[in-house]
């Protein structure tokens, strides 16, 4: 049986893509915000999954006003690095689990949420930064990865409710698939941050920390929150925040087991214009 071991939630920004790819995170604006993640880089080595469901927004990169899946899950036997106007990113390209990906969306359909199936789909910095916050900079990934884009750029973007009622289906998909896989589930995006318009600029690191507590500690209130708190607060951009709520709803407590341990927690403000946020539960 695969199971959920644990989940890793982290902002996606992508001058940290190219900070890294420039070699520029010795820099002193960078050295801290890489800093928290060494942690994070000796734990994934040592609790390497063999599949990451790895839920990220697409940015109007592999899809666009022309079409915008709410839930789109990726069956592809491989992703490339999308070119996002600078030329790809210098990073491996993506190995899927096409397996386990078909058997989560028949699982997941089946129990009445309705994923577009996604067979051949560029992945962006949504996706690949935060592997590169995690695993670093390897030759290859070090594990298979489930790519899940979820809408959070064009409204109606989908409720907090909704994301978490939808974790705790994929942890019922990921149980019910026959070989023994470990998995790992990661929601990415946020934290506060909002790049357009007269608020451009904004963060809000009191309201980031209370979401990263209340994830913790009272993740099914957190995902009452109605889209207008996240925009206030936070910032437009801040609504990326909802994708946390999918990969904690998958975690063990939520369906009656024991509560998940906070392995690490780190905030750092400033990346570009954006509050990372970062935290890693394993499940018990
Ligand atoms: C920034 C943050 C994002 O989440 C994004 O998708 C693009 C840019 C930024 O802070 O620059
Ligand atoms: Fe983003």
């Amino acid at each position: 049986m695969a199971r959920i071991t644990a989940s890793v939630y982290t902002s996606h920004v992508p001058a940290i893509g190219a900070a890294i790819d420039l070699k520029k995170t010795g820099e002193a604006y960078w050295q801290p915000l890489f800093k928290g993640y060494e942690y994070s880089k000796q734990w994934m080595k040592e609790n390497t999954p063999d599949v990451i469901f790895l839920v990220y927004n697409d940015h109007a990169t592999a899809f666009s006003l022309d079409m915008i899946p709410t839930f789109a899950i990726g069956t592809a036997a491989e992703f490339a690095p999308a070119d996002e106007g600078w030329g790809p990113r210098p990073v491996p390209k993506v190995i899927g689990h096409p397996e386990l990906a078909s058997h989560i969306a028949q699982s997941v359909i089946q129990d009445d949420f309705d994923l577009t199936i996604v067979n051949k789909m560029d992945v962006d910095h949504g996706l690949t930064v935060p592997l590169s916050l995690m695993c670093g900079e390897p030759q290859a990934w070090p594990c298979a990865v489930i790519p899940f884009a979820v809408n959070v750029v064009q409204y109606p973007v989908p409720s907090g409710r909704r994301c978490f009622q939808l974790g705790q289906a994929i942890r019922r998909a990921v149980a019910s698939y026959d070989d023994d896989l470990k998995v790992h589930i990661w929601g990415t995006g946020g934290m506060s941050h909002q790049l357009q318009g007269a608020r451009a600029g904004l963060i809000n690191a009191e309201w980031d920390n209370r979401f990263l507590d209340r994830l913790i500690d009272d993740p099914a209130g957190l995902s009452e929150m109605p889209h207008i708190d996240y925009v206030r607060e936070a910032g437009s951009e801040g609504i990326e925040l909802v994708m946390w709520l999918i990969a904690r709803g998958a975690m063990a407590d939520i369906d009656g087991g024991p509560r998940p341990t906070v392995k690490h927690r780190f905030f750092h403000v400033p990346a570009s214009n954006t509050a990372v946020g970062h935290l890693i539960l394993e499940n018990n």
